[in-house]
């Protein structure tokens, strides 16, 4: 008894034996976790005095998983199979006492213990599908006889976790405990022994087992894959569970998860994994940099931005306050706020009263005075440089000092918009994607002079509100917008070349965007970047001829497609063929069939062009950041990795060569491979090196 190792420790409690699991942050199952614990369910099952076992973890959470950074590396045994059944052959009660997120490999360890219990703040969870795999630990055969197929199957294959109040329900969790955790695990663990409790393993347990109404949660839950691999391997595996015997079903579930943690996608996915975490770290930022506290934050614009970011603050419990400049257009914002909230009530998605209490933390005003009291602002008028100036050094004259002023700006220069201040330290951007309070995405625009504090108190407040954030320079549009102007470019190109939208968004849904750059205009709106156009003397023949002809977009019901009234459903509109074909003819192009091939390749390659020339510029700081920014602000498929992931994975050479097939056709120079990108493909390197 005593330490075990540098992670495991096991020690007495009576008769009871106490093993507690410290590997910061998060207490994921190393080998050395895996070898300790293998250790101390030994001990503990020689040890006669010992009549029962528990198994806590210290720190801020129960077991968080597998450890990620092992995967892809040689196995070390014992493996988390051999842990499981070292605990599955003590006849001896095991109670899993769960804290924080047991996820993964770690609830899968918890369901092969005899009992659980759990601290109120738990939450149970099997994410493994969001790294492209399955659970591969016995999740995929436990939790269906835990809990029922259809169930199981919900949980694993949307990765969500549920907290501790639904998993008792569900009798995933035995008892809710609050206050002291392992004591009371402890307490439980006596109380068994002395009631002589029973102790049947989930693997034994088959009444939950019902295969009726299986395949059509199956249909419903993997409808729109969109090309991912592991949900369909999550679905072959829990179906096993209620036809093959635990063990058979065990193995197959141990060669799906072999074949899936070996292939692309879930390689491509742990990247982002670990991308997404490392995008919100500064390079050069000292370590001994604070945040400071965000308790009150203010909107200005009640517009559809500032009224979703409004909602963000609400949606994390911060009150925040809504200027807009009268009365009508502030009641005009907040009851659109309204109308959204009651949308996600109606659907389901948010309980009557916790929409109300959301309501309460929004508070609306017409004069700028009243943010006064605001620890963050964040502007969101509309993008124009004199409008953004005056407001800047408005909020110099009315914000307390500290406060963090960010603009939402997508593609004004953010630092002439703090030079307006006199605490261009404190000013930096914060770019929220449509709709804001949905969009994961945050691009955190770091001026000039903007101080590290604020970074760091942007980060954190990212953090808090729910948001992915990668920290990005100043240029036109960022990192996201920059290279969608690429992709829009080409879109036009190949629209007057032969392509039709249909085809063209046909090719990136392919591709497994969940929408073709067609229809994400439509979205967005078509005259938003007319009018920005016009400001600036620019011209995209096809889209201004839409324009011109009443094609706005899903709010005119017709844009580059028709949508029918009342539906978002993109339709082929011989009114836009007609457009395209006379563009085309005036100007003298005879068009050509352009195959998905050629599409996916001028949507995708001039993107990692301009990507390269961001990162040279030092906009952004490493490529995953930018990949992170693909994934979560623009629908890139998650399991081909982000747009620089991706290239490394085609290939730079062959990338350069295509690009300079492309300049020379079309003599545009901009399509020729940028410095970085033909370097690196000369010395037979990746962005990643
Ligand atoms: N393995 C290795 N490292 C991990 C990890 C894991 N399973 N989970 C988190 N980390 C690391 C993160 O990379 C991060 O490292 P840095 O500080 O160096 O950036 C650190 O732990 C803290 O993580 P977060 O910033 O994400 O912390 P959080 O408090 O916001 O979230 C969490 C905690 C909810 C546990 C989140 O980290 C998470 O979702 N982790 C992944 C959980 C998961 O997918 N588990 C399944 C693993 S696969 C598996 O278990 C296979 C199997 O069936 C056997």
């Amino acid at each position: 008894m005593g330490s075990i190792n540098a992670s495991v420790d096991l020690r007495r409690d009576g008769d009871v034996a106490v093993i507690t699991v410290d590997n910061p942050p998060v207490n994921a199952l190393k080998h050395e976790v895996r070898a300790g614990l293998v250790e101390a369910m030994q001990q503990a099952h020689d040890d006669a005095a010992v009549k029962a076992v528990v198994i806590a973890c210290a720190g801020r959470t129960f077991f968080a998983g597998a450890d990620i950074t092992e995967f892809g590396k040689p196995p070390q045994a014992p493996s988390l199979h051999d842990v499981i059944a070292a605990i599955e052959a003590i006849p001896k009660p095991v109670v899993a006492a769960l804290h924080g997120t047991a996820l993964g490999g770690g609830f899968e360890l918890a369901l092969a213990c005899h009992f659980r219990v759990a601290a109120p703040s738990a939450r149970v969870g099997l994410p493994e599908v969001k790294l492209g795999l399955l659970p591969g630990a016995g999740g995929t055969q436990r939790l269906p006889r835990l809990v029922g197929p259809e169930k199981a199957l919900q949980i694993i294959v949307t990765g969500e976790p549920i907290g501790a109040a639904e998993a008792r329900g569900d009798g995933i969790i035995d008892e809710i405990v609050e206050g002291n955790l392992t004591a009371a695990a402890i307490d439980l663990a006596r109380l068994i022994v002395r009631e002589g409790r029973p102790l049947r393993l989930v693997r034994d347990r088959e009444e939950k087992l019902i295969g009726e109404g299986f395949a059509d949660a199956a249909e419903a839950l993997t409808r729109r894959l969109r090309g991912r691999e592991a949900p369909a391997a999550c679905v072959e595996a829990v179906r096993n569970a209620i036809v093959l015997p635990f063990d058979q079903g065990l193995n197959r579930e141990s060669e799906l998860f072999r074949e899936l943690v070996a292939g692309d996608q879930s390689r491509a996915q742990r990247h982002v994994f670990f991308a997404e975490r490392e995008a919100a770290k500064v390079p050069d930022m000292p370590d001994a940099t604070r945040p400071r506290p965000i308790a009150l934050g203010a909107v200005i614009g009640a517009g559809t931005m500032g009224g979703g970011i409004a909602m963000c603050f609400a949606n994390a419990g911060i009150p925040v306050t809504i200027v807009e400049t009268g009365r009508d257009l502030l009641q005009k914002g907040l009851d659109r706020v309204a109308a959204n909230y009651r949308t996600t009530v109606s659907r389901g998605g948010l309980a009557a009263d916790e929409m109300e209490r959301r309501m309460g933390l929004i508070t609306g005003a017409t004069e700028l005075e009243a943010l006064g009291g605001a620890d963050v602002v964040i502007e969101a008028v509309f993008e124009e440089m004199d409008v953004k100036k005056r407001v800047f050094a408005d909020l110099d004259r009315v914000a307390k000092p500290g406060t963090l002023l960010a603009t939402n700006t997508s593609t004004l220069d953010v630092d002439a918009i703090a030079r307006a201040t006199a605490r261009p330290q404190d000013a930096l951007g914060m770019h929220f994607f449509s709709p804001a309070n949905v969009m994961r995405l945050l691009e955190i625009v770091r001026g000039a002079q903007t101080s590290f504090e604020s970074l760091a108190t942007a980060i954190a407040l990212g953090r808090r509100l729910g948001k992915v954030s990668a920290i990005v320079g100043v240029c036109y549009g960022f990192v996201g917008n920059r290279m969608l102007a690429r992709r829009s470019v080409e879109t036009e190109r190949l629209l007057l070349e032969g392509a039709l939208p249909q085809e063209i968004d046909a090719a990136v849904a392919g591709f497994g965007f969940p929408m073709g750059p067609c229809a994400m205009m439509d979205l967005a709106g078509l005259d938003v970047g007319w009018r920005i156009r016009q400001g600036r003397g620019e011209h995209a023949l096809i889209e201004d001829a839409l324009c011109e002809a009443g094609h706005y977009g899903q709010k005119t019901g017709k844009g580059y497609f028709r949508y029918e009234a009342g539906s978002r459903t993109p339709l082929p509109d011989p009114e836009v063929e007609n457009i395209i074909l006379e563009t085309s003819s005036r100007l003298g192009i005879n068009r050509r069939p352009i195959g998905e091939a050629e599409i996916v390749e001028r949507m995708i390659l001039p993107m990692i062009n301009e990507g390269a020339r961001i990162l040279e510029e030092g906009i952004a700081a490493r490529p995953g950041d930018i990949d992170v920014i693909w994934v979560y602000g623009y629908g890139w498929p998650v399991w081909r990795g982000g747009p620089m992931y991706y290239a490394d994975r085609l290939g730079l050479g062959h990338i350069s060569d295509r690009l300079t097939f492309y300049a020379d056709r079309s003599r545009d120079e901009s399509l020729r491979p940028a410095p970085l990108l033909a370097r690196l493909a000369a010395e037979g390197r990746g962005f990643a090196s």
